[in-house]
């Protein structure tokens, strides 16, 4: 599956009035661009995130660009890079392209020039990575089966994943709700040699505790009222294949008896049956609850945890991988805006919008995220999705200390603008909405979560 992506990109160079205007023309010129303008700020960015190329500056003060070209191609081998500098001699040719860069400009050059640069350093690599293979392995270290992240905590994560699925291990996978847990497993299951045969997910918490017995086990007919024949259970429709049980922490401790046996001998017997059946399921477990804490209180069996948790796979909660969140929301936009209006061109974010989405903390994860997007796409009336789109209105700094205020002053300043706005229309909610440029809905939640009395 080929889609074109937006390249990633960092520029890095002292002089702010340069690093400005070229990063403002490569964003128009469809990439996303983020600043540095010291070489401790870029090693700072590229210990966040993956990016896809990097433009430095040769001399900088303190940290240079040849130790940016070292630690970026430590990390990340596959990555573009192309040196500017102010002073252009062979030598310093010579030595960055020996330091891995592709393109080597002397300051001033012409946009179009590093333009020129970028396209035949990205050219180059396409060729370089023409044999499908490689390039199914260099597209695989930044996603897998639609798990998107760049963040160096999600590239641990998809080797660790791509490492286990080709393990016949129980994998028990935890972490808070909208993560991704559920993507994890599918991707655990798609990445194994088991990928050909069933993946069947059954939610524990989902089906009511007497029912769930007959639905993981089957039944024969007779077993119960309403078994009118012989039925197979989902351990039994995954034969072969993948059993995934989410919301493992939810099971009555009769079940979890019937389970640990199903995991130490991959025996058990249908409801109302004596025959046992064997079977060979691959188990991938969930949870977002702290099972050792189950544990510890006695309401999981501690048998079966040691069973589930083979290899323990943590999928980290959105707030742990904030450089993440501009490229998921970019990729939920361009989702929703195609489906919600295939007409409308590329759909984006504004600068406010942004900072809000970065600053905010997720509590629901990537799911939230979606859903938050998904919301404001149809509300912003460009192609521009603006804060005053979102209805994340708990606006807080991320960075240290004086967030607080910085809450605390946004939040004013807006209550004041909507009670104002309010008190002008009589209190029209839909005149106020429209005087103030956001939307009707935007308007009611941020009544509703400043608690304005209307
Ligand atoms: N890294 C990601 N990239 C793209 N989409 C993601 C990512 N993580 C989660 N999603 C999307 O977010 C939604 C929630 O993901 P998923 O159902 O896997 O979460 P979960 O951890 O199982 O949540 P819960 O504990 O509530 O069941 C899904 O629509 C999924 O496609
Ligand atoms: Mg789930």
């Amino acid at each position: 599956m080929s889609e074109t992506v937006v390249q990633h990109l960092l520029l890095v160079d002292d002089e702010d009035g340069f690093r400005e205007v070229v990063a403002e023309r490569l964003q128009e010129f469809g990439y996303r661009v983020e600043q540095a303008s010291t070489g401790e700020v870029a090693l700072e960015r590229l210990n966040e995130f993956a990016f896809d190329v990097v433009i430095t500056d040769l001399r900088l003060p303190g940290v240079d660009g040849r130790q940016i070209l070292d630690e970026a191609f430590a990390r990340y081998p596959e990555i573009i890079a192309i040196v500017i500098t102010g002073f252009g001699g062979v030598r310093e040719a010579v030595e960055v392209t020996r330091l891995g860069a592709e393109g080597f400009l002397t300051k001033p050059f012409q946009f179009e020039e590093l333009v020129h640069a970028l396209n035949t350093a990205t050219e180059k690599r396409r060729l370089k990575a023409e044999n499908a293979y490689l390039r199914a392995q260099l597209q695989d270290r930044f996603k897998i089966d639609g798990i998107i992240g760049r963040t160096p905590i999600m590239l641990e994560l998809f080797e660790l994943l791509r490492t286990v699925a080709a393990t016949p291990s129980t994998v028990l996978i935890t972490g808070e709700t909208g993560t991704g847990k559920e993507l994890a497993a599918r991707a655990l299951h798609d990445a194994s040699p088991r990928r050909n045969q069933r993946f069947v997910a059954i939610n524990c918490s989902a089906i009511p505790e007497t029912l769930l017995e007959a639905e993981l086990f089957g039944h024969v007919r007779g077993a119960f009222t309403g078994a009118v024949a012989n039925r197979p259970g989902r351990i039994e429709q995954a034969n072969r294949g993948t059993l995934f049980l989410d919301e493992v922490g939810t099971m009555s401790p009769a079940l979890q008896a019937k389970l640990l046996r199903v995991l130490q001998s991959r025996e058990f017997e249908r409801v109302g049956d004596a025959q046992t059946i064997k079977v060979d399921v691959r188990v991938v477990a969930a949870t977002n609850s702290d099972l050792k804490k189950m544990v510890a209180e006695a309401t999981f069996r501690e048998d079966l945890f040691y069973r589930l948790n083979v290899i323990p796979i943590r999928v980290p909660p959105l707030r742990e991988r904030r450089p993440d969140i501009p490229l998921l929301a970019q990729t939920f936009l361009d989702r929703f805006a195609k489906e919600s209006l295939p007409a409308r061109g590329k759909v984006t974010t504004t600068q406010d919008a942004q900072q809000a989405l970065m600053a905010f903390d997720w509590p629901g994860n990537v799911r939230q995220l979606q859903n938050e997007v998904q919301r404001a796409v149809p509300l912003s009336e460009s192609d521009e999705v603006d804060s005053s789109d979102l209805s994340i209105s708990q606006v807080r700094n991320v960075s240290e200390g004086g967030g607080d205020t910085n809450f605390t002053l946004l939040e004013g300043v807006e209550r004041n603008a909507i009670v104002q706005m309010l008190k002008e229309t009589g209190g029209n909610k839909l005149e106020t909405a429209k005087r103030l440029g956001i939307g009707r809905q935007t308007l009611y939640n941020k009544i509703k979560a400043y608690g304005i009395e209307t």
